[in-house]
């Protein structure tokens, strides 16, 4: 048996291509390792959003040396988004690296691995750039692999997730993902409902549906356009299946039918990740985003009044190019009136390559960046904390995922464990049962709250006689 590390950063979609390639190499008699003494193979799945993610990988990468030293034979590949990003230039800053592949070609990952191993050499495969040909071409050089899934890296068996769009054609002058995810494509619902299909049989009870703007996607089937409304419902038909999430929302293809299957869909997550990004109208122009504060305000009103109960998220960049202080005060006042259930928050980070690093200048000191950073930071907690408040006293039915983090802990009635799970509008809940409740629904009545978490006991029938019991004996 050969071992494989695999090390991964990003979003949602690299740890879907990790759970992909992971199950290419299986087949190839590969098994996974969590240390990289014992590899055969170590792959970094990369992420370059962000340049301090990039700075991550390198200095990963700067401790493998001596792991190569010790071990010629060993393949060291560098994979996903900075693969793409960086090409070539990966093998000059790190020379013993073999293999570096972009997100479009992990296909190739098994026989390239192959390759090295009998002849060696560094082996290099990306996809073309989005001025490197027809966009046909470029579109077809994207394209990744059918799905051979892996249960073993998912999160947990009976969650999982299915990819339905790749790449992105908003262009948003600050992000790469454009450039290294290529074109937007939608994959055809047939290949998603199967797939589908195919996870429940497994065993799955819930599917993240991913794309980097979900609610983009559109299909053509000759005369008509299957839309991502139409791909809720076909989900939502399937047995067996319990719940249906999906991220990221883009605000202007927020329509009417996709909130309309939010809200007539049981088993359809209440939780709608939303970025916005930034309240001042200025700095979305500069953004690119597409769209203005006001009809940001317009999409969450009605996101509010036709879902009841649903938890909205937002991303946030503060320091972009040219951001004052009253254009942060914008974003401030915008966290403050919107009450989503969280926000990620980023420092802007110049990527080369983009609109944003040629047009603008990356004029807003870190120290700035820092404490606009905070400052959001602190107010989204207070908001958060102060909405789950709102859950106390509350029932909610969670989808167990497992133990918490937290320790074991025993009682004298036997080892009782800590659980986490989520709600149906994705908050996450900690509660006492046991690990074989992992996978069921379960319903937790809320006794506590914080910022990030709830805190419950499961509502058994056993503990409804025992409160029974209690007032029945006058206690
Ligand atoms: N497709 C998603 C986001 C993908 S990237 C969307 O459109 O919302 C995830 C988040 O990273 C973005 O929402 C943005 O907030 C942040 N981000 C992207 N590029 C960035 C950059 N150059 N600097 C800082 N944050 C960035
Ligand atoms: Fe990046 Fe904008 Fe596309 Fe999201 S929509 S991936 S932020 S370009
Ligand atoms: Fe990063 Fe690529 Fe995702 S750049 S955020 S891993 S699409």
């Amino acid at each position: 048996m050969k071992k494989l590390y695999i090390e991964t950063v990003g979003c949602q979609m690299n740890m879907l291509d990790s759970e992909l390639v992971v199950a290419s190499l299986r087949k190839e008699g590969y098994e996974l390792t969590s240390q990289t003494a014992d590899a055969d193979a170590i792959l970094f799945n990369t992420c370059s959003v962000r340049e301090h993610a990039e700075e991550k990988i390198y200095s990963a990468l700067g401790r493998l040396k001596d792991a190569k030293r010790d071990k010629p034979e060993r393949v060291i590949g560098v994979i996903g988004c900075m693969a793409q990003n960086h090409q070539g230039s990966v093998f000059k800053r790190a020379p013993y690296v073999d293999l570096v592949v972009g997100p479009g070609q992990l296909h190739q990952i098994p026989a390239l691995i192959r390759d090295i191993e009998a002849s060696g050499g560094q082996r290099i495969e990306v996809s073309l750039g989005r001025k490197d040909g027809a966009r046909e071409d470029i579109e077809r050089s994207h394209e990744s692999f059918d799905p051979l899934r892996d249960p073993t890296m998912r999160p947990t068996p009976f969650q999982a997730f299915v990819r339905i769009q790749i790449g992105c054609d908003k262009f948003c002058t600050y992000c790469i993902v454009p450039s290294v995810r290529g074109p937007e494509q939608s994959r055809p619902p047939a290949d998603i409902l199967a797939e589908a299909r195919q996870l429940v049989g497994e065993g799955c009870r819930e599917v993240t549906l991913l794309g980097q703007t979900v609610n983009s996607y559109r299909y053509r089937q000759g005369e008509t356009t299957y839309r991502f409304s139409d791909l809720l419902h076909d989900l939502h038909a399937i047995d067996g299946l319990d719940r249906i999430k999906f991220v990221t929302n883009y605000p202007k293809d927020m329509t009417d039918d996709v909130l309309a299957a939010v809200r007539d869909l049981p088993k359809v997550s209440k939780y709608l990740h939303v970025p916005v990004q930034s309240g001042s109208d200025a700095v979305l122009k500069r953004m690119k985003r597409g769209y203005t504060v006001a009809e940001y305000r317009e999409m969450l009103q009605r996101a509010y009044e036709w879902v009841p109960g649903v938890a909205v998220t937002s991303d946030f960049i503060v320091g972009f190019c040219g951001e004052t202080d009253e254009d942060f005060q914008l974003t401030y006042e915008l966290v403050r009136e919107s009450r989503f259930k969280n926000s990620f928050i980023f420092k802007y980070s110049e990527r080369p390559g983009t609109r944003g690093a040629s047009l603008y200048a990356d004029d807003v000191p870190d120290e700035v960046k820092r404490r606009r950073n905070n400052e959001l930071l602190a107010l989204q907690n207070q908001i958060s904390e102060e909405d789950n408040h709102r859950m106390l006293g509350q029932s909610v039915q969670v989808l167990v995922e497992g133990p918490s983090r937290a320790s074991v802990k025993h009682e004298a009635a036997g080892p009782s464990l800590q659980l986490t799970g989520r709600t149906l509008c994705d908050r996450i809940v900690v509660f006492e049962g046991n690990p074989r409740q992992t996978g069921q629904l379960l319903d937790v009545a809320i006794y506590d709250a914080n910022s990030h978490t709830l805190f419950g006991t499961v509502e058994t029938d056993h503990v409804v006689g025992e409160l029974v019991q209690l007032s029945g004996s006058g206690v």
